[in-house]
């Protein structure tokens, strides 16, 4: 592994070169990161299982034809991905209010918003990732109208996807964050959905109790962080035991 070209480390993930022209390894840390990397830990086995979860929703996705990035789990903490252009945006669903929104309208965390909100975030660490409207993709280029259109879309088909599945095993899908890249195909440019889906990028609460199933248990220094993602995997019968 140490041989390998690393191409860009992040603060969950390295991407290392792959063995094939257009192909990236992306590699899952244990490393937790909050509040724009002012709060940071380890975490043991996160990274295993974002590898295993990131994998399913990807595979899942797919399934239904959403195009992805994902080509194959090629061991605990490793995936092989198309290697695609990042746009530079987050783009964020919501369907329940929790986290930033909550806090930038005032409203309490845990109300029904009055419908999906589909928001996108300037990928920029040091600004903290503002939030931008689609004037502002416009006119500093950073995505064209077809690839907004079709980030909107696919985030919704995700959004209906997701929700449906955790639904499924008793687990709320209250928001998200995905990112998307350009797949360079010869003369066509394809938008790819890209990087990770995990519970490090979703909100994800039980149906019954509320109780918080994702990185909220980090940032909010609620423990059992790694044992919430192993409970999620286990729901979804991506894993066998929770322990
Ligand atoms: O913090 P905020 O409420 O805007 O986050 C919305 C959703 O996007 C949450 O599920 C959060 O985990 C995810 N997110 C993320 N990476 C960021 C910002 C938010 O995965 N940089």
């Amino acid at each position: 592994m140490s041989r390998r070209r690393k191409i860009y480390e992040g603060k969950a993930k390295i991407l290392y070169e792959g063995p094939e022209p257009g192909t990236l390894i992306q590699y899952f840390k244990d490393d937790a990161t909050a509040f724009n990397a002012e709060k940071r830990a380890v975490l043991d086995g996160k990274g295993v299982l974002n590898n295993r979860l990131s994998e399913y929703f990807m595979t899942r996705l797919a399934g239904i034809g959403i195009p992805t990035h994902f080509i194959k789990r090629l061991n605990m903490r490793e995936q092989l991905v198309k290697q695609v252009e990042i746009i530079p945006l987050e783009v964020v669903v919501r369907n329940v209010a929790a986290g930033s929104i909550a806090k930038r309208f005032g409203i309490t965390e845990g109300e029904a918003l009055p419908r999906t909100l589909v928001e996108f975030y300037y990928k920029k660490d040091e600004l903290g990732d503002p939030l931008v409207t689609e004037e502002h993709i416009a006119a500093f280029g950073w995505a064209n109208p077809q690839e907004v259109e079709d980030m909107v879309g696919t985030a919704l088909r995700v959004n209906d996807f997701l929700a449906g599945l955790f639904a499924g095993v008793g687990i709320r899908l209250v928001d998200f964050k995905i990112e998307f890249g350009r797949l360079y195909e010869g003369e066509m440019v394809r938008t790819v959905l890209a990087d990770e889906i995990s519970p490090d990028s979703c909100r994800l609460w039980d149906m019954e109790t509320n109780e918080k199933l994702d990185k909220d248990r980090f940032r909010r220094d609620l423990g059992n962080v790694t044992e919430a993602y192993a409970e999620v995997a286990t729901r979804l019968g991506i894993i066998k035991t929770s322990t």
